[in-house]
């Protein structure tokens, strides 16, 4: 496939976008900064702009398809996929309204030229915040647990706010074109050299993860994930939990419950460090199966549970 990739060079998409390039996959990545690996061609386009965002994806993809004469590139474009990372991903980077307006208008754009250009699959980046825990004032609490995707959306930032706006506009443009859309609400993503550096202090103290959910996701099987959404087709429109299957804490379910969801619904028996960040669907629909651990890694006694 040829894909065009959106925000590669940050934290999630530098994993990502070599990991698909890597499985054959042709990868232009189409960000404000370069990420310089040489699988990946890159792309240097503003995505709020929606004159450079058509441009890009009508354009040539990369040097190699300048000898490619069956590419006809008179109508629509030479792209079969695009995976829709580059956001400002998080509130506090910037002022909220900037926050809102860039992460709207680029999901519009990449949406719009997308479909409109005859591209039949986009998987794009949305986010655990949607949920309204992780950016909430003071606690939030889940209305139950595990939290699977039909659970309310009540966002309280402008960054979640702009993801929600997203899947909105995703759904919309699902519902003219046809085309599959799939939205990835994304837990905490977590870089393999994150576990040692970060991890023992949630061990020590479990509160500091009540805002993710207890969640995380390892960068290699949201790469993982990213792969099984362009191999899927058909799916329409769909918004996809992604997390691993354990807890990032070593307390256990049954430990966490009791201490911080009080009053909470639980939905089903939950396995002794299962997830409270549903992943039944993707593993219904995608066969997504998270292969990492932070377990795996550290040392440390508590995690051989
Ligand atoms: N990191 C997480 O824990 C997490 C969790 C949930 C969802 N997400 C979502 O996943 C995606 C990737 O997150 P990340 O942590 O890699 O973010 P990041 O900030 O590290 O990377 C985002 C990239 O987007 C690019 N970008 C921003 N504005 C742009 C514009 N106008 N035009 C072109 N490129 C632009 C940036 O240059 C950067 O390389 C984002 O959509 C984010 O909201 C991330």
């Amino acid at each position: 496939m040829r894909i065009f990739f959106t925000g590669g060079s940050g934290k999630a998409g530098h994993h990502v976008a070599p990991y698909l390039a890597a499985q054959g996959h042709q990868v232009v990545n189409a960000d404000l900064a370069p990420l310089g690996h040489p699988d990946v061609v890159d792309l240097r386009v503003d995505l709020t702009d929606a004159g450079e965002v058509y441009s890009a994806l009508a354009g040539v993809p990369t040097p190699g398809d300048f000898d490619d004469t069956g590419l006809d590139l008179t109508r629509g474009s030479a792209y079969d996929a695009v995976v829709h990372f580059a956001a400002v991903p998080r509130p506090q980077v910037v002022p909220d309204a900037a926050t809102y307006a860039t992460n709207v208008l680029s999901q519009y754009n990449v949406f719009e030229a997308a479909t409109r250009l005859g591209i039949r699959k986009v998987v794009f980046a949305s986010s655990e915040t949607t949920y309204g825990v992780c950016f909430g004032q003071g606690e939030r609490k889940p209305l139950y647990v595990p939290v699977d995707e039909e659970h309310p959306v009540v966002p309280e930032d402008s960054y979640a706010m702009s993801k929600v706006a997203g899947e909105v506009t995703a759904r919309s443009f699902h519902a003219r074109t046809g085309a599959d859309l799939y939205g990835l609400r994304i837990n905490n993503v977590i870089e393999p050299h994150e576990y040692a550096e970060m991890f023992p202090a949630f061990l020590d103290d479990p509160a500091l993860r009540r805002r993710n959910l207890f969640a995380y996701i390892d960068v290699r099987d949201l790469g993982q994930m990213t792969l099984r959404c362009l191999e899927t087709d058909g799916l329409g429109f769909e918004i996809f939990n992604v997390a691993n299957a354990d807890m990032s804490v070593a307390a256990t379910t049954r430990e966490v419950i009791d201490r911080f969801y009080e009053g909470v619904e639980v939905r089903r028996e939950m396995g002794r460090d299962e997830t409270f960040y549903s992943i039944d669907k993707a593993r219904a629909l995608l066969g997504y199966e998270p292969e990492h651990s932070w377990r795996d890694v550290l040392t440390d006694p508590r995690a051989g549970a």
